[in-house]
């Protein structure tokens, strides 16, 4: 088989870069190894910045996101005794649209086949290959035949644990763990707050979080290694509700169904350069980041939104100029989010050090009290122009 661009992975990055590619003419093969139905109900952060709505928008993709994606003017920051809301709209005159990036991928997916776009679920064993001259392929197995797809570029969509990201020569690589995972629960009840919550708290950050009006989703810091099985409905809730401030200034927590139950761990990841020879990498393929601040997603939509006028510059006139400049320019984007998400999660986390919980109240009220501190936060998490 023959196309233009082979894309490994069909996740929100693998299909929006094929949807981009499709509107600037330019045709492509996308190979995943699961299978659609999995890969539209993984559970992930569902918080849309300002540009990544625009460009969905702009590109046929904002359709069921303007009716169902709930706009928020900003957030709760809060550590006991005290509730702070700070509002995006007024620091910096951008909000976010809560609308889940499942919801993000089952669009996409439906515009994909409308289009008649060709993706292969369900493959394994995909290598990259060649990727040093201009006739790169991808083989992968199907049905029990090993097939090759041939193409003028591959671009790896696929995670870091997938083959693209491991057949870039010798890159260079930058990563953080951190001691607590997230354990996170969706319910079927309807939130108990109107914009998300973070929480700092002596016994672990908490996050209150939605998917919809009658579905919450909630995380608690938990150490490494917890098994989800260890912690009971009642011992969730009554968690949530200490941390989250149940009962200060007559604000109450309302339990509900725990529908899902799983650990998170979290971690930071850069691998550079995002290019080598005729493979491009974009999203998670490239880049992790804690989950704290909700940037996974939007990082990726960033990348694939440079990503593919250059691949169409390139493949259309032969102008290499963006392909060129492609990682240098995802990378500034990739640094900030990764440096605001580490920020956020180490602000947001408790730790055994008593020196750190003072340094972290200190941040916090800093960011309370001062216009200057509050918008360096809004900037960030309401997210840079797509340029940036
Ligand atoms: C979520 O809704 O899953 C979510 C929201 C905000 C975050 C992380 C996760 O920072």
């Amino acid at each position: 088989m023959r196309t233009e661009v082979a894309i490994v992975g069909a996740g929100p990055a693998g299909l929006l870069l094929s949807h981009l590619l499709d509107r600037a003419g330019v045709e492509s093969v996308v190979v995943e190894t699961r299978s659609r139905q999995y890969v539209e109900s993984r559970i992930r952060a569902g918080i849309l910045e300002q540009s990544t709505v625009d460009l969905l928008r702009s590109v046929g993709l904002g359709e069921r996101l303007d009716s169902e994606g709930d706009v928020h003017r900003g957030i709760h920051l809060q550590w006991p005794g005290r509730r702070h809301h700070l509002d995006f709209q007024d620091l910096v005159g951008r909000s976010v649209t809560v609308y889940g990036q499942t919801e993000v991928t089952k669009d996409l997916g439906r515009a994909r086949e409308a289009a008649g776009q060709h993706i292969v679920y369900e493959v394994s064993g995909t290598a990259v290959h060649d990727i040093g001259t201009d006739r790169p392929s991808v083989t992968y197995t199907k049905d029990g035949r090993t097939e090759r797809l041939e193409a003028a570029v591959v671009v790896g969509c696929d995670g870091s644990f997938g083959p693209s990201r491991a057949a870039v020569p010798e890159p260079r690589t930058w990563e953080r763990t951190y001691p607590y995972s997230w354990l996170g629960i969706l319910a079927d009840v309807a939130p108990s707050t109107d914009e998300l919550i973070y929480a700092w708290h002596p016994d672990g950050f908490a996050l209150h979080s939605m998917r919809s009006a009658a579905v919450s989703r909630l995380y608690l810091q938990v150490p490494n290694g917890t098994d989800p099985g260890t912690w009971s409905d009642d011992r969730i809730w009554d968690a949530l509700a200490a941390r989250l401030g149940h009962g200060h200034d007559g604000w109450s927590l309302t339990p509900g169904p725990i529908t899902e139950k799983s650990v998170l761990p979290m971690r930071s990841f850069v691998q550079q350069p995002m290019r080598h020879g005729r493979l491009f990498l974009a999203g998670d393929a490239a880049h992790i980041v804690p989950p704290t601040g909700a940037k996974g997603l939007n990082l990726a939509v960033a990348d694939v939104a440079l990503l593919a006028p250059a691949l169409a510059a390139l493949l259309r006139r032969g102008d290499t100029t963006p392909a060129d400049g492609y990682s240098e320019t995802a990378l500034r984007r990739v640094w900030r989010c990764t440096h605001f998400s580490w920020s956020m999660t180490t602000m947001l986390h408790t730790s055994s050090d008593p020196f750190d919980d003072r340094l972290q109240r200190s941040q916090l009220e800093w960011i309370a009290a001062s216009t200057a501190a509050a918008t360096g936060l809004a900037e960030n998490y309401a997210g840079l122009p797509i340029g940036f």
